[in-house]
């Protein structure tokens, strides 16, 4: 059954931030301390217009606005998307450092910084793709007559 009128619609994060000028201008702010980021700025095109451009859309679209994002680049498939780049923690690292400074400048209120901030910290870890691999991450199995190293 449905859940009884409250007479309250449920806002949406995207409108809680203020709309598209917030994406708008913390996109805008992260980029340009990838602009001056040793670590980042190889990874990124010559000209980072579109790049801007496809984060700021793929916000909006992933707290409540308007799909503009989807409607052009199709489903996100961000750790697909993301393949060609090797991301490891240092690139990892830099990439929250910089959207952290951006999300702390946006004059966000303090719960929803805390909850952009989460967000970014578990999409950046998600992103990793240049790890070494962990010991007993992947299956021993040893070749036919090899002795394992712990026999
Ligand atoms: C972990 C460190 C990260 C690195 C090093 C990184 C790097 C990059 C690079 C190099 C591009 C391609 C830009 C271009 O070709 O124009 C890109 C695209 C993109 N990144 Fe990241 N990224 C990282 C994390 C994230 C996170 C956490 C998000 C989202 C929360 C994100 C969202 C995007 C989006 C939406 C695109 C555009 C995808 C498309 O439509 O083509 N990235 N990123």
């Amino acid at each position: 059954m449905a859940d009884p009128p409250t007479g309250r619609t449920p806002v949406s994060i995207y409108e809680q931030l203020g709309g598209a000028s917030f994406f708008d201008a913390l996109a805008a702010r992260f980029y340009a301390g990838v602009a001056g980021d040793p670590v980042l700025r190889p990874l990124y095109p010559k000209d980072m217009t579109d790049a801007e451009a496809n984060l700021r859309d793929f916000l909006i679209q992933f707290w409540g606005g308007p799909d503009d994002y989807s409607r052009r680049r199709g489903h996100p498939m961000l750790r697909a998307r993301h393949l060609p780049f090797s991301i490891g923690r240092q690139e990892r690292d830099a990439w929250m450092r910089h959207m952290a400074a951006a999300v702390r400048s946006s004059g966000a209120p303090a719960e929803l910084a805390t909850e952009l901030l989460d967000y970014f910290e578990r999409a950046a870890t998600h992103l990793l793709n240049a790890e070494p691999p962990r010991p007993g991450h992947l299956p021993i199995v040893p070749p036919p007559g090899e002795r394992r190293v712990d026999d």
